[in-house]
Order: structure tokens, then sequence, then C-alpha cells
């Protein structure tokens, strides 16, 4: 409770939280941020400290008004074909984007301005101001940042960290934008382990939950 309480409020102020899903599934930390809060030392942090790849998860009516698809839907290839993952029935990719005043679209100022403008973005086309045409007209793709779709009805359809960090904004009432970047281990190359994800938390004051403790209070 106590834990939860701490995550809240530091969501709730645009602070970074980390998630790690449940021992039975990914068995992974991510470094969790809402989109509005990224800057480029916030990419940085990931990319050096997380180190996994940084995505936007959108909420399901917002990749809809968008017209942002499940990847595998929309590639006719046969490395599309079967939905084999050990850990879950689907995965949330859609594709990948770049704000069009970007560069490369690498640099952390580039994926800063690409992620931050998705909030205010997501927020207006869950309102219906926002479609597909002006998605178009902001960003291009492919690019640097890979978007997430959240299932329908978030963590009863599924519990990964897409369905996690979208049900915490909801229940902050941030926009339903909210960036994952898996913590991995320098050393080993694994997924950083439990404690060593708990002890990164507490160096650098940041809040760590996980999983079961997220249902219990979101779902
Ligand atoms: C994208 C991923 C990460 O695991 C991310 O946490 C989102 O996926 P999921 O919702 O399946 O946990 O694979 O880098
Ligand atoms: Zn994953
Ligand atoms: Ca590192
Ligand atoms: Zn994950």
């Amino acid at each position: 409770r106590d834990t939860f309480e701490r995550v809240r409020s530091a969501f709730g102020a645009g602070e970074p939280v980390l998630i790690h899903d449940f021992d039975d599934r990914e068995g992974e930390t991510d470094l969790v941020y809402p989109a509005a809060a990224v800057d480029p030392a916030a990419v940085a942090r990931m990319r050096n400290d997380a180190g996994g790849l940084v995505c936007v998860a959108l909420a399901d009516d917002v990749a809809n008004a968008l017209s942002l698809p499940f990847m595998d839907d929309v590639l006719d290839h046969p490395a599309t074909a079967a939905h084999d993952l050990a850990y879950d029935s689907r995965s949330s990719f859609s594709f990948t984007v770049n704000h069009r005043d970007s560069f490369t679209g690498i640099t952390d100022r580039d994926r800063a301005m690409t992620i931050s403008r998705l909030a205010p973005v997501a927020e207006s086309a869950r309102a219906g101001d926002y479609d597909a045409d002006d998605f178009g007209n902001e960003f291009r793709a492919p690019g640097h940042v890979h978007l997430l779709r959240g299932a329908p009805n978030l963590l009863s359809d599924r519990q990964g960290h897409t369905e996690l960090g979208l049900a915490l904004a909801d229940e902050v009432d941030l926009p339903p934008a909210v960036v994952v970047c898996e913590m991995l281990d320098d050393q080993s190359g694994s997924a950083l382990s439990v404690a060593a994800a708990r002890d990164y938390a507490t160096r650098h004051d940041l809040a760590f939950i996980d999983g079961d403790s997220l249902l219990d209070e979101l779902a």
C-alpha cells in the first residue's frame, strides 16, 4: 500500500518508476515514464541505465483513433505467421516513428521530442480532436521510437508492462502515453535481477513495484 502510494505520487509528478512484471512472465523490470515527462536526460538514462528498447505504449482507443496497427497484423511476411511468444499470447508492438522536426531521430533530443509530443497527441486523439492524418502530418514512419498498443480492457485482457504502465497513467489521470524501457544487466546482458533493480531504485531514490502489487491496486 505504501509502495503503491509512492509509485502513484512519483508517476503523477512525472518521475520514472520501476515496474517488475511477474516471475512467470518476462521476469523483467522496466523503467517507466509518463511520456510528457521525457526530456533528453530521461532518454539518456533509459539507454545508459536501463539499456533496453525505448517504447511508447498508447491506449487501444488512441491507437484506433490514429490508425496505428499491430505490426504483425499488417506485415505480410512468414515471420509474422505464428504468435509463439514464450511469455504471452501476443506482443504489443505497432510500428516505429520519428517526430517530423527530428533529424536522424535517434539522438536524445530527437527521441525526447518524439516521445514527449505523444502525450498531448494521445490526449487529443482520445478526445476526438486528432486523427491519423494529423498524426501523419506530425510524425513519420519508420522512425526510432517503438509504439506499442495496449489491450482494449488493459489489465483484464493482458498483464504486460504495456498495460501495467497505461493502467497507472489512467490511475493518476495522465494521458494514455507511457514510456517503457527494460533494465538489463551490463555485466551479464541478462534482465536485471529484482534485487539489483531494487538496489538501483534505492540508490536513485525511485519507486519500485511488482506486477502483483499493481494488479491488487489497479485491476
Ligand atoms: C518492448 C518489450 C517490453 O517487454 C515492454 O515492457 C512492453 O512489452 P510487454 O507489454 O509485453 O511487457 O518487449 O521492448
Ligand atoms: Zn518484452
Ligand atoms: Ca548501462
Ligand atoms: Zn515488458
